[in-house]
């Protein structure tokens, strides 16, 4: 039976459990307000602010007892005061005897580190997770981690959303004959995003083997698969500087593609990456706004810059955790 989809507004209006109160950290106040927009409810007020030696103080300016609390708060740049100001609006919330609290980590940065992939590291992802828990994090409502055993880093239930199909969506609207076009993951990590997005554009799929030489360099091997003649739909959990994008979208070329989409989950943009995009032989590269993306780097991107929204999904998740339905129904 197909159970007739309502606004996350009305369905929280027919709801009589403890009041949902959505609240922000600094790191990305549009995303915040846009998914209040579509729940209905206002973004609750706190503060945070910083002394003179730096330590950060954050202030709920309204009750929370009782509370389902909801705390939004993206882990970009600067990231260490991102999470401080997250792991103080959690324990400050559990302090005033919110009922449930939530972390609603948009883009969880650390979950690149995670594993001991060099001698004397520290796996922070897992550290993080045990952070947002010791400060009282009851659940976690997260996006596109970078790997998904990631999750099983928290010991608190998890919902992991993916932005799969916002980004074909946008595929199939920049390009009405995508299913003649091929989704090319740019590593083996990326090849199950890949797949699931070329299933649902009915494309093909193809796959570069590629090598990390640094933090900031990568060398492409092989191309598997056939992109010959094609529009090529490049999809990845994130551009950070844009290395790995740079070398995808060269090999791509030189086998031939037509023309090329970009659109991944996180728009990290840093250190040379505007740049970089805005000289890239590319259509267009999109990302979700789980990380603020400025008009500044939009303008000095060439025209090369989409955002694409994902706070109804955010909203619609958001809902069906607080009146106890399933998440996993967000991706049917
Ligand atoms: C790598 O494994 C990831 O999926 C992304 O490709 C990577 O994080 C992007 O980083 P950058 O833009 O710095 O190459």
């Amino acid at each position: 039976m197909t159970v007739p989809h309502r606004a996350p507004s009305e369905r929280l209006a027919s709801s009589r459990r403890q009041p949902l109160l959505v609240f922000a950290g600094q790191s990305n106040c549009p995303l915040a307000q846009a998914i209040c927009a579509n729940l209905g409810v206002p973004l609750g007020k706190s503060k945070t602010e910083k002394f003179t030696n730096d330590n950060i103080i954050v202030h709920y300016e309204e009750s929370l007892r009782e509370g389902d609390v909801f705390v939004v708060q993206t882990f970009s740049t600067p990231v260490s005061d991102a999470i401080m100001e997250l792991l103080l609006l959690i324990d400050a919330a559990k302090s005033a005897s919110a009922g449930r609290v939530t972390a609603v980590i948009p883009y969880f940065s650390y979950a690149r580190s995670d594993k001991k992939d060099s001698p004397r590291i520290s796996i922070a992802g897992r550290l993080v997770a045990d952070l947002l828990q010791e400060a009282g994090a009851d659940r976690v409502l997260t996006m596109t981690l970078h790997s998904p055993q990631v999750h099983g880093f928290f010991k608190v239930p998890v919902d992991h959303l993916s932005a799969d199909r916002v980004l074909s969506a946008h595929f199939k609207s920049c390009v009405p004959n995508a299913h003649d076009g091929v989704v090319l993951a740019p590593d083996a990590g990326s090849i199950k995003r890949a797949s699931q997005i070329a299933r649902r554009l009915n494309s093909g799929l193809a796959m570069i083997d590629k090598e990390r030489l640094s933090d900031t360099e990568v060398r492409p091997r092989a191309l598997i698969g056939d992109v010959e003649g094609k529009t090529v739909f490049i999809v990845d959990d994130e551009i950070s500087t844009a290395g790995s994008l740079v070398e995808t979208v060269s090999i791509a070329r030189s086998l031939g593609a037509r023309d090329v989409y970009v659109a991944v989950t996180h728009g990290v943009y840093t250190g040379p990456a505007i740049e970089r995009i805005a000289a890239l032989d590319v259509t267009q590269v999109a990302s979700t706004n789980t990380v603020y993306v400025s008009p500044e780097k939009i303008a000095a991107s060439n025209g090369k810059l989409a955002v694409l929204d994902v706070a109804p999904l955010f909203a619609d998740a958001i809902t069906n955790i607080h009146v106890g339905q399933s998440v996993s129904t967000l991706f049917e």
